[in-house]
């Protein structure tokens, strides 16, 4: 028997063959009792999703391999019989464990949170990836509070966006590292203090680092922390293997907290979700926090948006929609 789900009607999707992405047609999804059938509005990109493409980072069971995206919003077409949160014409988004980027997805009722009425549907589909991993990561992680002193590594990416507005948000004080010059301007009109990788060395002391580019930054992370400090890793895409020197953790009594999203178990996930509709999503409702879109694609040009979120160089999210 097939490992994944049973298929009714066709829907057009992004399909994965040979390690390449296009977009063609496929089986819809068929929903569980506790699941909702989304018709996908928008679908974000996400680093997993290359990873995924070249067959490096398999999606949980039950998801299908072929079919990648972690993140959507849209509306709800059907709903199981054990859905109680939502009801068929809601427009929904959250985290999924694959297959997003279709025209019709699935996702736990437990798991999907309401689109606020002020925001596009159209590019909701990139928020809750970001903002659940920097909201796990700093503040339910790291425990960033008030008056704190927080770098954000790696900051012009979607992670990295989306974590300085909840540091801001949080009323910490955020130092921000971008490689690129050009996004300076944008980086530092959400509130943060801009600095190069390389100023990075003079510039603690901190109480928190997010970590999104990977090993290189450990040893330099661990002098610039302040007594107490805590560095949260999220992202390894340049590298994830350093040494450590154990005798600077003990005297700074650091911490070193690392995680990722996509493999939790739903209950896990339902309980965050439930933590981002209290505290996250009234503050995209309220317009003090953004979805910044670095482009955007319709489905049909898949493979555009994936070679431009490959290019780098981008500032916050691409995203997909279905037209
Ligand atoms: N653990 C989790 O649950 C989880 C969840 C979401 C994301 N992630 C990971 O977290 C990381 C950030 O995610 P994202 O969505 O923000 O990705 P993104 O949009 O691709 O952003 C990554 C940022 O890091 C910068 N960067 C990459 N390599 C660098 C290097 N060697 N030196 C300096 N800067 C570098 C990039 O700059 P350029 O544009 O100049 O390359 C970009 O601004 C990714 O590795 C992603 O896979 C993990």
């Amino acid at each position: 028997m097939s490992s994944h789900r049973r298929y009714a009607t066709v829907m057009q999707a992004v399909l994965i063959t040979e390690q390449e992405v296009s977009v063609s047609e496929t089986d819809r999804p068929i929903h569980s009792d506790t699941e909702l059938l989304v018709k996908v509005a928008s679908a974000g990109l996400n680093g997993a999703d290359l990873l995924q493409v070249k067959g490096n980072y398999p999606p949980p069971p039950g998801y299908r391999h072929d079919i990648p995206g972690l993140e959507l919003a849209g509306v709800v077409v059907e709903a199981g019989a054990g859905a109680t949160r939502f009801k068929v014409g809601d427009r929904v988004m959250g985290i999924v464990g694959g297959a997003a980027q279709a025209e019709y997805a699935i996702i736990e009722d437990a798991v999907a949170m309401r689109v606020p009425d002020e925001v596009d549907i159209t590019t909701a589909g990139g928020f809750p990836e970001v903002f659940t991993t920097s909201y796990d990561a700093l503040i339910l992680q790291a425990g960033l509070t008030l008056g704190e002193r927080v770098c954000v590594h790696g900051a012009a990416g979607g992670v990295g966006l989306a974590a300085i507005q909840l540091a801001v948000a949080a009323g910490a004080e955020v130092i921000a590292t971008t490689r690129n010059t050009e996004h300076r301007d944008d980086i530092a009109g959400l509130g943060a203090t801009v600095i190069t990788p390389e100023e990075f060395a003079n510039s603690g002391d901190y109480d928190v680092i997010l970590e999104l580019v990977g090993a290189p930054n450990m040893s330099q992370n661990l002098n610039q922390l302040r007594i107490g400090g805590r560095i949260v890793v999220i992202g390894v895409g340049a590298g994830a293997r350093f040494e450590i020197d154990l005798r600077l953790m003990m005297a700074k009594r650091s911490r070193i907290l690392a995680s990722t999203l996509r493999a939790r178990s739903v209950a896990e996930k339902a309980t965050i979700t439930k933590a981002m509709e209290s505290h996250v999503v009234p503050l995209l409702r309220e317009g003090r926090l953004q979805i910044h879109e670095h482009a955007s694609f319709p489905l049909t040009q898949a493979p555009e948006a994936y070679n431009s979120f490959a290019r780098g160089g981008k500032l916050g999210k691409v995203i997909l929609f279905n037209a």
